[in-house]
């Protein structure tokens, strides 16, 4: 990236707050979707925490809970899903008790997320200038005319051409990979301390994709704020994560370092997930599958939900659901057979 291009206010790390808590502190969260006749349990007992300036790969299979854990954290849950238990910790505050209000005050603010698809965020009928500029006026207080200078400044960080005549561009008029960079910029307005993004490169091209990648590499350098960044991909976590959270049917199963994740998989999940991701610099084969069908939240298996497609399941594990422990520090995991 140019190294003239336009650079932020305040590039260094933001200290901890509030005795050194993590930013975002997730401890035993439940979501359910009920109707009259069930109640799914999306997502059980899920913890986890990410530091300030850091960055949190999340990845697991369709349906593994990904893309609601980010929803309830932003206060975005359409009914019938709701956070059924446990905490959600940011900066202090725990956000599952605040009212619609309290938490429109906290997105696009201090917690800003990037949608796989831009025109989630994106409004048609507005250039994407206005709408970039909304969020400065709504949450940094500027004027107008500041505001368009800094939506303007905002494009030309996430390397949108020509930012000061793309500013008046509605987002039909951008390509898919501008528009993400739109996205981006709108989400980087509020500044925030948290950026969730759930697939941000999942519909692009290839080459564009990494274009991506490489920006969110670059925001993470300058910005200094934490990132949840969602994937099914491993190939993709192990671009950007400095940890890796992975799920399996609303559960956690694994969560490490990246260097540790990568290098010294426990689960057999994890070790399957990452048989399917090609060597880098090597030539594209025919990537194995993880046998047996992606999990349905609403219909587990008992004990260990990963037993019916585990290469290593014993008649022990359809009986007890397994906790999910540090195996060393930093590494947890969900299966007692490789815990010790
Ligand atoms: N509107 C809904 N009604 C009922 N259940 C839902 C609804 N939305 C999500 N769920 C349940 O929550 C689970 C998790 O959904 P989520 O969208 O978070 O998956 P994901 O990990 O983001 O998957 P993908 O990789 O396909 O985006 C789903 O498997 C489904 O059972
Ligand atoms: S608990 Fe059993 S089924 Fe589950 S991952 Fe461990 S060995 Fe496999
Ligand atoms: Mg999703």
């Amino acid at each position: 990236m140019d190294s003239q291009r336009t650079t932020l206010k305040d590039p260094t790390p933001r200290s901890n707050t509030a005795n050194d808590r993590p930013l975002l502190d997730v401890r035993d969260l439940e979501i359910r979707f009920s109707n009259q006749k069930d109640t799914i349990p999306a997502v059980h007992r899920l913890s986890y925490q990410l530091e300030h300036g850091r960055t949190l790969g999340v990845v697991g299979e369709s349906g593994c809970g990904k893309t609601i854990t980010a929803l309830a954290i932003l206060g975005l849950l359409d009914p019938p899903g709701k956070i059924s238990g446990g905490e959600i910790w940011f900066e202090g505050q725990e956000l599952s008790s605040l009212t619609q209000n309290e938490l429109a005050k906290i997105r696009g603010a201090r917690i800003a997320m990037v949608f796989q698809e831009p025109m989630t965020a994106l409004n048609p009928v507005y250039t994407i200038g206005d709408q970039i500029s909304e969020v400065v006026v709504v949450h940094q207080n500027l004027s107008q005319s500041a505001a368009r200078s800094r939506a303007i400044e905002l494009l030309d960080l996430v390397c949108v051409p020509a930012p000061s005549k793309r500013v008046h561009d509605y987002p039909h008029q951008l390509s898919g990979g501008l528009r993400q960079r739109a996205m981006i910029a709108m989400a980087l307005a509020g500044e925030p301390t948290l950026l969730i993004a759930d697939e941000p490169t999942t519909a692009l091209d290839v080459t564009v994709q990494s274009q991506i990648l490489e920006l969110f590499l670059e925001i993470q350098s300058q910005f200094k704020m934490a990132i949840q960044f969602i994937s099914h991909d491993l190939g993709v976590i192990s671009e950007i994560a400095d940890e890796v959270l992975v799920l399996y049917g609303g559960r956690a199963v694994e969560r490490a370092s990246a260097t540790a994740l990568f290098d010294n998989p426990r689960h057999p999940y994890t070790k399957g997930l990452l048989a399917t991701v090609p060597r880098l610099g090597g030539y594209r084969r025919r990537l194995p599958t993880i046998p047996g069908q992606i999990p349905n939240v609403n219909n587990l298996p008992s004990g260990c939900p990963f037993h019916d497609r585990c290469s290593i399941a014993e008649p022990e594990c359809a009986e007890q659901e397994p906790t999910f422990d540090q195996v060393e520090t930093g590494h947890w995991v969900a299966c007692p057979k490789v815990q010790s």
